[in-house]
């Protein structure tokens, strides 16, 4: 297990990065110190977030400098087309007061206008051509998303980002990203996901996870980023709790068993919790993202 991944273009990401959707703006700021004070080194924000501006605060506030941190964001759909994903570079770089982004990614594939996410993309690889990212990638990206994306375009995403907790874990998608060389990076790592829904159970109170955590002296939300790890997928925990910053961070010096990775991979009930990649389109989730 190593503590960073290289990406298919020979850069250097942290596996272990931190999450800032959710996060209100006013907490986003000292929850992203308290990430990087604790020692994590990759932020995952996005245009939709809307926080781009206090991950940028937060930044400059602990003042580490800018080519130690990896920084990701990502661009929504209502900015899709190449001059407007040009566009949405400018506006998020602006927000975060950077030159430059580590990855940058498609936050959304749009099945019914694949046309605007070609576009998108191509403008993403426009970007890192002219070495304003240094990778380029996509988010919830299934795997026909992946195959129409590669049959028009040149650059093989860097990273997928997706929804990959015990309870749903799109094994056929990771092995999609990993026969191309792409990293899967796991949203709702420790399965925040189904804390939030009342109708199903959360992967805090789960037994397994919990009998595992036991045997190390380990919280369940331990084991599931070192399951990630393990498995080689970069994974972004979010919180804005101090202890919990701390507790998601501290999950290098411990090792879970093989048997262990297998019975939280039996874990998997193939049921998503997040949204459905092919039912977004611009109808009904394209609100604008603002200029400032
Ligand atoms: N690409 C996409 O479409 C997409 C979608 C969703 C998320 N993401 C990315 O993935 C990141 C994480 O996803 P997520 O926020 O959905 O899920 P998550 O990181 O799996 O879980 C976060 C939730 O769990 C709580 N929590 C955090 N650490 C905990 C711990 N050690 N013990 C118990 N509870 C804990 C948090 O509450 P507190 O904050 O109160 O601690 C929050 O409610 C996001 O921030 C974002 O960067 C991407």
């Amino acid at each position: 297990m190593t503590k960073e991944l290289i990406l298919n273009n020979g850069v250097t990401m942290p596996a272990l990065g931190f999450g800032v959707y959710q996060a209100a703006p006013e907490e986003t700021v000292d929850a992203v110190a308290t990430a990087l004070e604790t020692g994590y080194r990759l932020i995952d924000t996005a245009a939709a977030y809307g926080n781009e501006r206090e991950v940028g605060e937060a930044l400059r506030r602990v003042g580490i400098p800018r080519d130690e941190v990896f920084l990701e964001t990502k661009v929504w759909i209502s900015d899709y087309g190449y001059d407007e994903t040009l566009h949405a570079f400018e506006k998020s770089t602006g927000k975060l007061g950077v030159d430059q982004l580590d990855l940058l990614i498609l936050h959304q594939a749009l099945p019914t206008r694949f046309d605007l996410t070609v576009g998108a993309y191509r403008a993403l690889e426009r970007l890192l051509a002219d070495g304003r990212v240094a990778a380029i990638g996509v988010s919830n990206f299934m795997v026909e998303h992946l195959d129409r994306l590669a049959a028009e375009t040149s650059i093989i995403p860097a990273v997928n980002q997706i929804e990959a907790h015990p309870y749903f874990s799109q094994r056929a998608v990771q092995e999609a990203d990993a026969a191309v060389g792409t990293v899967t990076q796991a949203w709702s790592p420790i399965g925040g996901i189904t804390a939030y829904r009342p109708d199903g159970a959360s992967a805090f109170e789960d037994e397994t996870l919990r009998a595992i955590g036991a045997a190390h002296g380990r919280t369940p939300a331990q084991v599931m980023l070192r399951w990630h790890l393990q498995q080689g997928r970069s994974a972004l925990p979010k919180s804005v709790r101090p202890a919990r910053i701390a507790e998601n961070f501290d999950v290098f010096d411990f090792e879970l068993t093989d048997a262990e990775l297998s019975s939280i991979d039996a874990l998997d009930t193939g049921v998503r919790r997040g949204p459905a990649p092919e039912d977004v389109t611009l109808e009904a989730f394209g609100r604008p993202i603002p200029e400032a």
